[in-house]
């Protein structure tokens, strides 16, 4: 394969220049986040699980917050999924947190705690893919490995006028060949996170502040004025929307919840009982969980839509609040608990919001 960096990179490009300068700009601007304090490659490690699809402002808390309950890679790997759940609840994308708790079990089991350094060996991990990966081995072991995420190919897509579409995987690879040509050998964390910060605070998607640029002398897109016409980046498709109910079913006081299927969409997350509205209008979805549960329901209200716009679909929940009307509360497929025991369960923002409707 013809190599990308020979492509996109102009032979008089001033390598060490533009490494100097990204690097002194980082260097001056740096913000003081908690995975910087030092070179931990498990705090290292965390954080760029967490930054992957989060904005730095929420992960600040949650990074503390999961450091201060699990700060070593053996206290994580000893946890409870569930524990791991809640540690997370509320950043989303839940798959992130199994991953890595996976991970740091195979950690344990075959590295005897240590998280190898050898990127042959980082790479085998769950949820370790190249983005993590350079990320790590830049930042905690000070290997020149590209961490390519949107936001570096939005900055290298108009320093190189590269017309490649970056919703496209097969671009990243290309985008990881410009890094790799131009990457600082001597110090390829305050490189990678300089381009991670471009990206962030200058190299903005709309109205790039280039004028505060430190490196816009090397930008071929600003010498022509293109700036804003990269990256390309065709349209995602539009999501699809499922509408469900939230069944909140309540006997004295304690409420039905139910543990998710382990594969899928917020696995082995908990959840008020959802049924589709797309197989049940509302009378038949308290029918059905009647049936599925073995209760004898009245339905009290109905509470407030909320939606929620995950990557590929979006929800809209309806709740409706039923409360065993007699009988036994006894069910094989969930668990009627109070609210306060509720905090022992993961649950999701969607059915926090809905939790939130009761009693209100
Ligand atoms: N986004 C991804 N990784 C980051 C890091 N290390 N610092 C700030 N923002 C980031």
């Amino acid at each position: 394969m013809n190599n990308a960096s020979t492509t996109y990179i102009p032979e008089n490009f001033d390598k060490h220049s533009f490494q100097q300068d990204l690097i002194s700009w980082y260097q001056s601007i740096k913000r003081d986040l908690p995975w910087r304090e030092n070179q931990d490659p498990y705090r290292i490690w965390v954080s760029e699980i967490m930054l992957q699809q989060t904005r730095v402002d929420t992960v600040i808390h949650y990074f503390n917050q999961f450091m201060e309950r699990f700060p070593t890679v053996n206290d994580l790997a000893n946890a409870d999924e569930q524990d791991v759940l809640i540690a997370w609840e509320g950043l989303g994308y839940y798959s992130r947190a199994r991953n890595l708790h996976t991970a740091v079990k195979e950690v344990v089991a075959t590295y005897d705690g240590q998280i190898p350094s050898q990127s042959s060996e980082l790479k085998k991990l769950k949820g370790i893919g190249p983005y993590t990966l350079g990320a790590i081995m830049s930042i905690a072991f000070g290997e020149p490995i590209p961490a390519v995420d949107g936001n570096v190919m939005r900055v290298m897509s108009r320093i190189f006028e590269v017309y490649d579409n970056i919703a496209d995987q097969k671009s990243k690879k290309k985008f990881e060949q410009v890094v790799e040509a131009v990457i600082s050998k001597e110090d390829p964390s305050s490189f990678n996170q300089g381009l991670m910060e471009l990206g962030a605070l200058i190299c903005s998607p709309k109205k790039p502040k280039c004028n505060e640029c430190p490196v816009s002398s090397y930008c071929t897109a600003f010498s022509k004025g293109i700036q804003e016409e990269l990256p390309v980046k065709t349209k995602a498709k539009k999501q699809r929307t499922i509408a469900y109910f939230a069944m909140v079913i309540e006997a004295d006081g304690q409420y039905l919840i139910q543990k998710r299927p382990a594969q899928g969409l917020l696995a082995n997350l908990w959840q008020f009982p959802l049924v589709e509205q797309a197989e049940f209008p509302k009378d038949e979805a308290v029918h059905y969980i009647e049936l599925e549960y073995d209760l004898n329901l009245e339905m009290v209200h109905e509470g407030k839509p909320v939606k929620h716009v995950f990557s590929h679909v979006i929800w809209e929940v309806y709740p409706i609040f039923c409360r065993v009307s007699d009988g036994d509360i006894s069910t094989d497929h969930g668990q009627f608990v109070t609210l306060e025991e509720m905090d022992q369960y993961p649950l999701s923002k969607v059915q926090h919001k809905v939790k939130q409707q009761i009693d209100s």
